[in-house]
């Protein structure tokens, strides 16, 4: 595993903790890039090919004593890159290195008080005894006995170790969790590993990663082919964004038309795709999507038929162009995070919902130049590789698109119908300065209709739903306080341009136990 971009950076051995993926973050907010690799990725020779300016091993769920306890290669205490075991980290360096964890008589979760005895490097800048120090910590296991070599840092109530270092070597354990908000020295200590103690420079920026990910992208490449599902959303759009500038038409990105987008979707974001420079095979599949669809009215089918014509119409085009060996995906690390059992590089993957079970159909291999970002992380290379605002800030939209808002069964008509009031509610969310600060807002079809008057005229027509919702990340959501007058003028403009429209209804239901879409 030849690292050839000799980027300086912080290694980060995952050994399961549910707050792996903050440090790197922490040390990338440093401006120093940070990656994560599972514990047992790398061996020391690939360690040492890397050369990282400082390697830290995070926590675990794992007790050292436990038989399938994950572990590494005591070598690497000896290879002369500082390390920082951070709670079941500083407890496996005990481990390994001679000393004595044992179960705590008192277990700590949560909030600790922090006593600094040494304030020398790790803890520079920092108040010592007998100054308290708020830290989070969240451990069963302790260290006892201190390996040969080294010496006490810190304690709190329960831990008489809570901080240790070797009195030659570069190696450091702290049993608390830096890389939370609630450890209120935090940031201090993290940035005395990173600076003082690894002597990063803070030069990393989203700049410098698309420079890197450009060159590994190249370096794995090669002069190979690779196709790249591209639907628009910023994820996507990036990944294809940045293999682009690797290897330029090498890549061929394919834009599918469901038939199940927004109103002007398709031709909005192909201009903005060729604009780009982008070598992009757009493929006009709606009639085939909605005819696959024809009075299909369970949702699970809906999403099952969907996904299932997709691969059909992504492999067609990909016979098309000839010997592809590679694909490409917007993964973020949110992704790899929920779905990746830390045991190694070989766990599954989540496939992205709108090309699930793709790579497995096509034998491909796959390059995710974004599975170590975080969507803000992604949204900031976005401004970078020169994606505009109204593209980068689009609210999510599920793959299956429209056809999981439109309730029973999916028309043509339908669909214009949807459409139509869909455009209203995002016009006058972005009019009023409503939708950049809503998660997501979208109209949905019932399929029932209500008796109505217009003019002298007696009407029978579908009903319309607004659904707006706050959330951070979609797990849980509240509906959107909207204005009054807001519902009000989404509701009058729906009703009167909207023709098939002459009811309209606003969803305040809550996720749990509602869901964000209808379907
Ligand atoms: P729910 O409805 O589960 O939605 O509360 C949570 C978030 O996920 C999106 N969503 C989907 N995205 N394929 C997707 O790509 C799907 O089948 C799908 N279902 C829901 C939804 O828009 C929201 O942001």
């Amino acid at each position: 595993m030849a690292d050839k971009t000799q980027i300086p950076k912080i290694i980060v051995l995952d050994f399961g903790s549910q707050t792996t993926q903050l440090i790197a973050r922490r040390i990338r907010e440093f401006k120093v890039f940070s990656e994560i690799h599972a514990y047992n990725e790398l061996s020391i020779a690939d360690i040492q090919l890397i050369n990282p300016k400082g390697i830290i091993l995070s926590g675990s769920p794992y007790s050292v004593h436990d038989t399938d306890a994950p572990t590494v290669s005591k070598k690497i205490f000896d290879i002369g890159i500082p390390i920082l075991g951070i709670c079941y980290g500083m407890q496996l360096t005990a481990h390994l290195l001679g000393g004595r964890v044992e179960k705590s008589e008192c277990r700590e979760y949560g909030p600790a008080d922090l006593i600094i005895d040494e304030p020398d490097e790790l803890f520079y800048g920092l108040d010592p005894a007998p100054v308290p120090h708020r830290v989070w910590m969240s451990h069963g296991d302790r260290v006892e006995v201190l390996p040969e070599g080294f010496s006490t840092l810190a304690y709190s109530e329960s831990s008489p170790v809570s901080a240790m270092k070797h009195d030659k070597k570069p190696v450091f354990g702290v049993q608390f969790h830096p890389e939370v908000v609630h450890t209120t020295i935090g940031n201090e200590v993290l940035q005395n590993f990173v600076f003082r103690i690894c002597k990063c420079e803070p030069s990393w920026n989203m700049h410098s990663f698309v420079e890197t990910a450009a060159k590994e992208i190249k370096a794995k490449v090669g002069d190979g082919k690779v196709i790249c599902a591209l639907s628009g959303g910023v994820d996507s759009t990036v990944t294809a964004l940045l293999i682009n500038k690797a290897i330029g038409d090498q890549l061929v990105s394919i834009f599918v038309n469901n038939g199940l987008l927004r109103k002007n979707e398709p031709e909005t974001v192909m201009a903005f795709l060729e604009k780009l420079g982008l070598n992009v095979r757009y493929v006009d599949a709606e009639a085939r999507f909605i005819k696959r669809l024809y009075k299909v009215e369970d949702p699970e089918e809906k999403r099952k038929i969907i996904g299932n014509e997709f691969i059909a119409v992504f492999e067609e085009e990909a016979k098309k162009l000839g010997d592809v060996k590679f694909l490409a995906q917007g993964t973020l690390y949110p992704d790899v995070i929920e779905s990746v059992s830390f045991k190694g590089p070989s766990a599954t993957i989540k496939s992205h919902h709108n090309v699930g079970g793709l790579p497995e159909v096509m034998k491909l291999d796959l390059i995710e130049p974004l599975r170590e970002l975080f969507k803000d992380e992604v949204r900031e290379l976005a401004k970078e590789l020169g994606m505009p605002d109204d593209l980068i800030y689009r609210h999510p939209f599920p793959g299956p698109g429209l056809a999981i808002r439109i309730l029973g069964e999916v028309t043509p008509e339908r669909l214009n119908i949807l459409r139509d009031a869909d455009a209203i509610v995002i016009e006058e969310m972005k009019k009023s300065g409503w939708y950049k600060r809503v998660w997501q807002s979208f109209a949905v079809l019932l399929p029932i209709r209500t008796v109505g008057v217009m003019g002298d005229e007696r009407t029978y027509e579908y009903v319309a739903a607004i659904r707006s919702v706050d959330s951070v990340d979609a797990m849980t959501a509240d509906w959107t306080r909207l204005p009054a007058d807001l519902l009000a003028r989404i509701s009058n403009r729906i009703i009167n341009e909207v023709r098939g429209v002459n009811r309209v209804c606003y969803d305040i239901s809550s996720k749990p136990p509602a869901t964000i879409e209808w379907e």
